[in-house]
């Protein structure tokens, strides 16, 4: 038997092999309420134009209404003959309603209607990754708050800098996620425009009102174009590019959370909650979620190049290459979600060990700095000739096997003879990092001061929504 949906000119069916390559029900089954929602507001506007019957309007309602009730309740028998979810709900919709089910498909084309139904889906996720994201902010800035003051090297190059604060580096994540935010918003905005009406890629020639189905299904406008409507991915292009660079800031905080729990670190505790055994090593807490989240990062950043390059060389307007859009999208927007789930649940869990951070902080001569900003400021040398002299008396201190800052005065003197003992006030971590006031600099009052600008922007956006 030829395909009973467009088989008017097929006298036999589809090899085994292009059934199993053609088919996307396995997965495009997931976009079922949205292509029900996306039908049921097509025919209303065929009947508000007069286009088919008022009676055929209301028998297709019922029809997708009890059609969705099967879905849910796990009764709806999907075929792969069928192909794909459109046709699997329209055959369906025939079958229980009769020759009405088939008027549902005027003035439309599976092209335009995939391309609405995958909008559809894709806004309702950013929607809930958007709040996520919202979460881990709240996380972040709560513990930045609660560690605004608490003392931890700063690295360059992964080698011991200046002091900073934790709360100005768990900050620096806050700042990353409302860029990322900011990216989703913008990709949502643009995603906002309607494809139905652009039936398979010219348009149509019954009387549609496309500015009535747009409204209908909460978008802004339809789109202007009917080739780019149903020829677009950019939508999902943009989400998997804003989730590509999320996933690369959370990697990095990943691979922190790992540095800091590691043995010779030490200085951030997961609980057991966020921790796995080792079932050899009986002493092993492993950070398994942030190892996870550091790698989930390969499927999202993998989904990214695989749309770019069924994209790449596609004329207009629909090729079936776009079906091969939906997999990788559904796959990384979920791992999206899991690892802002994950990652929100290990900054809530985490609690930074402050001697470990504060002693860590003081080491490597982090506060060489200071001193060279010291003698810029008292003796009034040239930042140059300042880098210099601190660079003998580390070096003094190195010889010594002592800390900078328990370095005899008469040492320094050696070096310069105008230090003064006031010097030793600039060289402890914590002057160190109260020190640093310039706007956006690690100083705790500066972090609290951030850490409730944030909370209370993220407030702010709570009593509004
Ligand atoms: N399953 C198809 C997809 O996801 C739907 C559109 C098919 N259109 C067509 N003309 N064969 O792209």
């Amino acid at each position: 038997m030829s395909n009973r949906m467009w088989g008017g000119r097929f006298a036999s069916p589809p090899a085994e092999i292009m059934a199993e390559i053609n088919a996307s029900i396995g997965f495009d089954q997931r976009l079922f309420a949205q292509d029900i929602r996306g039908s049921m507001a097509h025919a209303a506007m065929l009947a508000a134009r007069g286009i088919i019957s008022a009676e055929d309007a209301a028998a297709i309602r019922f029809g997708l209404a009890a059609i969705e009730a099967e879905i849910d309740a796990g009764t709806f028998q999907f075929s792969r003959e069928l192909e794909d979810i459109h046709l699997n709900i329209e055959a369906r919709l025939t079958e229980r309603i009769g020759p009405a089910g088939g008027r549902l498909h005027t003035a439309r084309s599976r092209n335009d209607q995939v391309a609405t139904d995958f909008r559809l889906w894709v806004r309702d996720t950013l929607d809930t990754l958007d709040d996520q994201f919202k979460d881990f902010q709240q996380a972040l800035a709560e513990k930045a708050l609660a560690h605004a003051a608490t003392v931890m090297p700063g690295f360059t190059h992964l080698q011991t800098a200046q002091p900073v604060t934790f709360g100005h580096h768990l900050l620096a994540y806050v700042e990353m996620a409302g860029r990322d935010r900011g990216r989703l918003q913008d990709a949502r905005r643009r995603l906002n425009e309607c494809p139905l009406g652009a039936a398979a890629l010219a348009g149509t020639s019954f009387p549609i009102d496309r500015d009535m189905t747009a409204a209908e299904l909460g978008f802004d406008r339809p789109t202007a174009n009917s080739l780019d409507a149903v020829s677009d991915r950019d939508f999902l292009m943009e989400s998997l590019a804003m989730a590509a660079i999320a996933a690369v800031h959370l990697s990095r905080l990943a691979e922190e959370i790992v540095i800091w729990t590691s043995a010779p670190f030490g200085f951030v505790k997961l609980s057991d909650a966020f921790t796995t055994g080792s079932s050899i090593m009986p002493q092993k807490r492993n950070p398994d979620a942030a190892e996870l989240v550091r790698a989930k990062t390969g499927r999202i950043n993998g989904a990214l190049i695989g749309i770019l390059t069924v994209m790449k060389g596609l004329p207009l307007a629909y090729a079936k290459d776009m079906q091969e859009d939906k997999e990788g999208g559904f796959d990384a927007l979920a791992a999206l979600s899991l690892v802002l789930a994950a990652m929100t649940g290990m900054i809530r869990d985490l609690e930074p060990d402050t001697a470990a951070m504060k002693a860590a902080a003081g080491g490597a001569y982090s506060t060489a700095t200071d001193l060279a900003d010291w003698l810029v400021r008292r003796l009034n040398l040239p930042f140059r000739d300042a880098h210099h002299v601190t660079g003998r008396i580390v070096a003094a201190a190195a010889a010594a096997g002592k800390p900078l800052d328990a370095l005899a005065l008469d040492q320094m003197q050696a070096i310069e003879p105008r230090i003064t003992a006031e010097v030793f006030e600039v060289l402890s971590v914590e002057n160190s990092v109260k020190s640093r006031t310039s706007y956006g600099g690690t100083a705790p009052a500066n972090v609290e001061a951030q850490a409730r600008r944030w909370l209370d922007r993220l407030a702010a956006e709570t009593s509004a929504a």
